[in-house]
């Protein structure tokens, strides 16, 4: 087999085998040849093309015969690795990855489009991974070894990077990095069908007439990507505040205050909790909070502020259903250190919430927002969600496709009112229920 043929082998390509030693061979002598200090001084760009001149004159003094794309292939790959991340690279620059799963050196996955596929890519060894890690983290001032093998992090590069290692990880070193989400306008979201005119233009009023809106979903369903397109909504003279564990929200509003928890530090220190910013943006006169994900205790915190005047607020939770949400909410809230009787958190809920945004991802990698619902209980009621819109989906197709059609019901009174006083139209698909029996509701514990 061709050097060539070796390189683009999938069987092969990763480092292993052969062509894996030429590669550490090749990457020892660079190393050797050039001058790091100095390195470190050029521009990214210069860095690479100074290896890659260097690198050029080893391989003609000592290298075997190869042809001109043999030859820069090697060039490319020692670089990489000498330089950068290594076979992690060029997935880094495929921008229709979203997502780059290494589950120890022998199981690399990437999400496209919404779809994971296992790459036919290795790491040479769970060392070679390891020094790409420590590669990546120290970027970041982060150190991950035995004493500290767990490290959540954001790049400067926006992408979001997730380490955990041996012992706790029993599939040897695993890296999980996710690419910087790219923000969808409400309209591109149209266009990919995760929701449709009608349910905008009543999610605008909502949020024009100051709702307080939870985007419920599982992992990757795509809240942030809505709340980000949501925020979009709110009119240019609020200030918004925004407040997220790794700042993802790209608003296009000049009135913003962003802000972002930190983790503690090696020494177990200097850690600022979403719950501490949620409490501190209440003193910061905002006309709205927008949290990237509600997970922990600041729940209560966030629903208190709801109902005390912070209205139009926005966030995200974890939940599988609008019913789930309320749930979650509420487990989330008795998580925090005030003690609030199980029945308060239930009224806190009641008064807080007013509108969830279901999303859903299908096999097919389509997300859509399967639900709009509004709470329309009151106080110690059992909590009462009235469905507005729902997607009802379809049997799957033969080739994995998922279609389906949005439904619309009409508003509960209570919802009309507010977006009659907000002077906000009411979607001529919803109309307004007159009597209670008009409503699709469903209780919840
Ligand atoms: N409506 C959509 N259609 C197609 N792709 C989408 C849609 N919404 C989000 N995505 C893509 O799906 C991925 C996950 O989106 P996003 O980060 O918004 O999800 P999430 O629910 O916030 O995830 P997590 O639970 O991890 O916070 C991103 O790559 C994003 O670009
Ligand atoms: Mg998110």
């Amino acid at each position: 087999m061709s050097l060539r043929a070796r390189i683009n082998s999938p069987e092969e390509h990763g480092s292993r085998g052969e062509d894996g030693h030429l590669v550490s061979s090749y990457r020892a002598k660079l190393l050797e040849e050039i001058d790091l200090a100095e390195m470190s001084a050029l521009a990214a760009a210069e860095r690479r093309a100074r290896l890659e001149r260097v690198l050029g004159h080893i391989i003609s003094r000592e290298g075997p015969v190869l042809s001109t794309v043999e030859r820069s292939q090697l060039i490319r790959r020692v670089v990489d690795e000498a330089l950068g991340l290594g076979i992690l690279e060029p997935l880094l620059e495929d921008a229709s990855i979203t997502e780059i799963m290494v589950n120890g050196p022998d199981a690399i996955f990437v999400e496209r489009g919404g779809r994971v596929e296992q790459l036919p890519l290795r790491f040479v060894s769970a060392d070679q991974l390891m020094q790409t890690i420590e590669r990546i983290v120290s970027t970041v001032n982060r150190r991950v070894d035995e004493s500290n093998p767990m490290v959540d992090a954001r790049l400067p590069s926006g992408e979001r990077v997730n380490v955990i290692i041996p012992p706790l990880s029993l599939t040897g070193p695993t890296l999980t990095i996710r690419r910087f989400p790219r923000s969808y306008t409400l309209q591109e979201l149209i266009g990919f069908g995760s929701l449709d005119e009608h349910m905008v233009f009543l999610l605008a009023g909502l949020v024009q007439a100051k709702f307080n809106i939870i985007v419920s979903g599982a992992t990757g369903t795509g809240k942030t990507t809505l709340l980000n397109a949501l925020s979009g909504l709110i009119p240019a003279h609020e200030r918004i505040i925004t407040i997220e564990d790794s700042a993802e929200l790209q608003l296009q509003q000049t009135h913003v205050v962003r802000l972002e928890s930190r983790p503690a530090n090696v020494e177990g220190k200097g850690q600022v909790t979403i719950r501490d910013l949620v409490r501190n943006s209440l003193r910061m006169r905002p006309d709205r909070i927008v949290v990237g994900e509600v997970r922990g205790g600041e729940a209560l915190d966030m629903l208190q502020a709801m109902s005390t005047g912070h209205d139009g607020s926005l966030a995200t939770v974890h939940a599988n259903s609008a019913e789930d949400a309320l749930t979650r909410l509420q487990t989330l809230s008795s998580m925090s250190d005030v003690e609030v009787p199980f029945v308060a958190l239930h009224d806190q809920i009641n008064s807080a919430v007013e509108v969830i945004v279901q999303l859903t991802r299908f096999a097919d990698g389509a997300r859509r927002i399967t639900e709009i619902a509004m709470l329309d209980s009151h106080g110690s009621e059992p909590y009462r969600l009235a469905t507005v819109a729902r997607f009802d989906a379809q049997p799957m197709t033969h080739d994995g496709r998922v279609f389906g059609a949005f439904q619309y019901f009409p508003l509960p009174r209570r919802t009309a009112d507010r977006l009659y006083m907000a002077s906000q139209p009411i979607p001529q698909a919803f109309g307004v229920a007159q009597h209670l029996d008009q409503l699709t509701t469903r209780e919840a514990r």
